[in-house]
């Protein structure tokens, strides 16, 4: 007989026991069930989870490791729909619940908010809704660490009798819902540990409460996109732990010149953008040494950089587009900043030079100086030391020497959009063998230059071309059929040039096959055409711009194929022949212009198809026959149709003659085979997705001329 050792019998009492203990109590198991059972989409759970009796194997559950306690509820991104139930709050030993990003409604029940355990709920991305002041009755000192409600339909005022009970408190995230009143202090007096308030995306107003600098452990603060209004508190700046302090989109004023603001030593983030600042940056600015971001874009504001920002060694964004800066940008030594990515200095009212310094930002990605008065004679070879160098935009200002512009940034190999257009006035584009590189390129902008010479075969080199801009030069010659070939070129504008010759037939059509996208980094960069009008795009407005050249022959049927085009636009030129059939294929069209041509026969009655029409002019060619009036051509004007002598209709006050009574539908049945249908269908259908982005920008910027800066 050999003696089972006392070692081995405890090991054995252990593993029986743990084998017994192994599970989920009965209450924890259904109290889970019980909460999918009251869902109108359980998005599988049910069926999941029925599978084990162990409701710790379950997915999205964890327990204790004792294996007994339901600790974790992970269920974000599973399709619920339905009310939460109140039997979560069962589970008493519960620390962390997340439901974030289904399509749970109802009210967010109290029996979780009064949990005696739960530390960190999080609710986001839900259609919640309700008024937390419902909360009042909760019963005092709740466990609640971190509280995510975001991005839901909540309403109501964060009142202090409402939240007293939450002493542990260390982050509110309650953005993106409608929450109004004030932002709430009292958080800070309530729970000593209060760290993170966000309330952006609500509809906060009043003034910024003095309160907040009694937040001493305070280290995020985000109210951006309310209503805020006055100025800022110098009690603020008494909340020396903040590291992010962000107001941007809100209606704040006065200066921050004068306020105290060297005291938060730790700010990382400062985003004032998109208030009524006025004044200056203060020079005790340089004493935040670890300022990251610095933006204040979108104000008022006015004087000279002030030299102590080179001592903000930590910089990475400046933002300051869009104010009344002036001076020399040199005032600022750059060299010290060698973390610098961004620095968009759009539209102020600065003069001089680029400053040296910038050159030695070897990290710089993005430099925006268009729209100053700043630059003058020609640009530096220095810039080809910004290897990272990815988005330049230094139009409307007065470089000279387009040629050796060029040739200095085609070893930028980076670079994806170069804006350079309002600069070397009356000079020649450059069309030899000395131009090359750039084959990155996604945007270029030389408009408005006044350039002669021809649409340079360089140009054809940029197999990644997504936008070309060469409007507003002296550009002769026909446009080169290898425009054609540019495989992703979705926005061509070369109006107001001297071009002759036909349209090539196929222009713009080998973008239809490709989904070009550009660099989303660069795009964190929104685009303007002015301060209040920002808009973020991922895809380009399909546009073709023609208009104001003297460009002969026929519309090419092809362009009917373009069928993602939102813009057309080739009035001002000399063209002939009738408006092809093929034009009604452009289900998506926002914009038609042909006026001002020599264009004839009747006016394609399926015209009336293109829902999405909001701009048409067809005046001043030699049009005939009935004008439609069904669809959209209930909307247009007189104006439209103007100065074509053979057209008839009411709106013209014309009426039409007996032999043409109503609108004769020109176009022909036969060639709209099936595949023409299913290609509108697909197109409409398809159009939802990828086109709303670029329809969006095109209302936006209410049918304006496209403009990047
Ligand atoms: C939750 O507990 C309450 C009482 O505290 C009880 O009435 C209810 O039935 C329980 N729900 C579940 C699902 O266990
Ligand atoms: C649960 O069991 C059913 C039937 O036995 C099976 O079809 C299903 O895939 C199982 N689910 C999981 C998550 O194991
Ligand atoms: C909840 O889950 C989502 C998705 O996994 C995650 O992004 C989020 O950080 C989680 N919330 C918390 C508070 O951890
Ligand atoms: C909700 O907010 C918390 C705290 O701010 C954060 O940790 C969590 O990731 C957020 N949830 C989601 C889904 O972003
Ligand atoms: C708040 O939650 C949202 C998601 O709803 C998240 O994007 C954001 O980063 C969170 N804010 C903070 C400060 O954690
Ligand atoms: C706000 O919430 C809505 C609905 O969940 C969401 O679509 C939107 O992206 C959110 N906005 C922000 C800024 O988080
Ligand atoms: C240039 O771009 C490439 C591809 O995006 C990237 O991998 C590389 O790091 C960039 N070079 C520099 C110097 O930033
Ligand atoms: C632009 O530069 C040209 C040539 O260098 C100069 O003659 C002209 O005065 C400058 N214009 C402005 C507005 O600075
Ligand atoms: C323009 O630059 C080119 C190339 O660098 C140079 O050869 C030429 O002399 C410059 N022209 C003027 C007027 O400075
Ligand atoms: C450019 O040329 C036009 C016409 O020749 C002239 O009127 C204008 O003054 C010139 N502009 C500059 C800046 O040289
Ligand atoms: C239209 O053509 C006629 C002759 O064919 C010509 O005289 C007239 O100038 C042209 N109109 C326009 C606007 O080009
Ligand atoms: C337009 O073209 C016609 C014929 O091709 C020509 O007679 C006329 O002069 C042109 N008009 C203009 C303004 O170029």
């Amino acid at each position: 007989m050999s003696p089972v050792g006392p070692t081995t019998l405890v090991m054995l009492l252990l593993s029986l026991i743990s084998l017994l203990a192994a599970s989920c109590t009965e209450q924890e198991r259904s109290s889970l069930l019980q909460s999918i059972s009251e869902l109108s989409r359980d998005g599988g759970l049910s069926s999941s989870w029925g599978n084990a009796s162990d409701c710790c194997e379950w997915e999205g559950i964890a327990c204790s490791s004792d294996g007994t306690t339901v600790t974790d509820v992970s269920l974000s991104s599973r399709s619920l729909q339905g009310p939460i139930s109140p039997s979560l709050g069962n589970l008493t030993g519960l620390l962390r619940l997340n439901l974030s990003n289904n399509m749970l409604s109802g009210g967010l029940p109290l029996e979780l908010l009064s949990s005696k355990s739960i530390l960190v709920l999080d609710v986001s991305f839900n259609q919640l809704d309700g008024d937390m002041d419902d909360l009042a009755s909760l019963a005092p000192r709740q466990p609640m660490q971190v509280l995510n409600i975001s991005s839901n339909l909540f309403t109501g005022q964060f009142t202090s009798t409402t939240w007293k009970v939450m002493v542990n408190l260390v982050t509110l995230n309650a953005s993106n819902n409608s929450f109004t009143g004030q932002i709430p202090t009292h958080f800070c007096n309530i729970s000593p540990s209060f760290a993170v308030l966000e309330v952006s995306y609500n509809q906060l107003s009043s003034t910024v409460p003095k309160g907040l600098g009694n937040c001493s452990a305070l280290r995020v603060l985000k109210a951006g996109h309310n209503n805020l209004r006055g100025s800022l508190p110098d009690e603020l700046f008494s909340a020396t732990s903040l590291e992010h302090l962000s107001f941007p989109n809100n209606y704040l004023n006065g200066v921050l010149d004068g306020s105290p603001i060297m005291n938060l030593r730790n700010l990382a983030t400062l985003d004032l953008g998109g208030n009524n600042l006025v004044g200056s940056i203060p020079d005790s600015i340089g004493q935040l040494k670890e300022l990251e971001e610095l933006r204040l874009d979108r104000n008022s504001m006015s004087g000279e950089l002030p030299s102590s920002l080179g001592s903000c060694t930590n910089l990475i964004i400046i933002d300051l587009k869009f104010n009344n800066f002036s001076g020399e940008i040199s005032k600022v030594n750059f060299s010290t900043l060698h973390n610098l990515e961004i620095l968009d200095l759009l539209y102020n009212s600065f003069t001089g030079t680029v400053p040296e310094s910038i050159y030695s930002c070897r990290n710089l990605i993005a430099l925006r100086l268009s729209g100053n008065n700043l630059l003058h004679g020609q640009l530096s070879p220095r810039i080809r030391n910004l290897k990272s160098l990815t988005f330049l935009s230094i139009g409307y200002n007065n470089l000279t020497n387009i040629t050796n512009t060029l040739q200095i940034l085609e070893s930028c190999k980076n670079l994806t959009v170069l804006l350079i257009g309002s600069n070397f006035i009356n000079e020649t584009m450059p069309d030899d063998d000395s131009i090359d590189g750039f084959e990155n390129l996604q945007a270029l902008d030389i408009g408005s230059c006044q350039l002669s010479g021809k649409i340079p075969l360089w140009i054809s080199k940029l197999a990644k071309l997504e936008v070309l801009i060469l409007q507003g030069n002296r550009l002769s010659g026909s446009i080169p059929t290898w425009i054609s070939f540019l495989n992703y070129l979705s926005f061509l504008d070369i109006s107001n040039n001297s071009l002759t010759g036909e349209i090539p037939t196929t222009i713009m059509l080998a973008s239809e096959k490709t989904a070009a996208h550009f660099d989303p980094r660069i795009f964190d960069l929104p685009i303007y055409n002015n301060p209040s009008r920002q808009y973020r795009i991922h895809t380009v407005p399909k546009t073709l711009d023609l208009s104001s050249n003297k460009l002969t022959g026929v519309i090419p049927s092809d362009i009917g194929q373009v069928t993602s085009l939102l813009s057309l636009n080739i009035s001002f030129n000399n063209l002939t022949g009738p408006i092809p059939p093929s034009i009604c294929n452009l289900a998506n069209l926002l914009v038609l212009d042909l006026s001002n041509n020599n264009i004839t026969g009747e006016v394609p009655a399926a015209l009336e198809n293109l829902h999405f029409l909001s701009k048409l002019n067809v005046s001043n060619n030699d049009l005939e026959g009935p004008i439609p009036t069904g669809g959209q051509f209930g909307t247009f004007q007189n104006s439209s149709f103007g100065g074509n002598p053979k057209l008839c209709g009411s709106v013209l006050g014309r009426r039409c003659s007996s032999t043409e009574v109503g609108p004769v539908s020109i176009v022909d049945r036969k060639p709209f085979g099936s595949k023409v249908i299913f290609a509108i269908a697909f197109g409409v259908f398809f159009g939802v997705g990828v086109l709303y982005d670029q329809m969006v920008l095109y209302r936006y910027f209410g049918l304006e001329k496209f403009v990047l800066a």
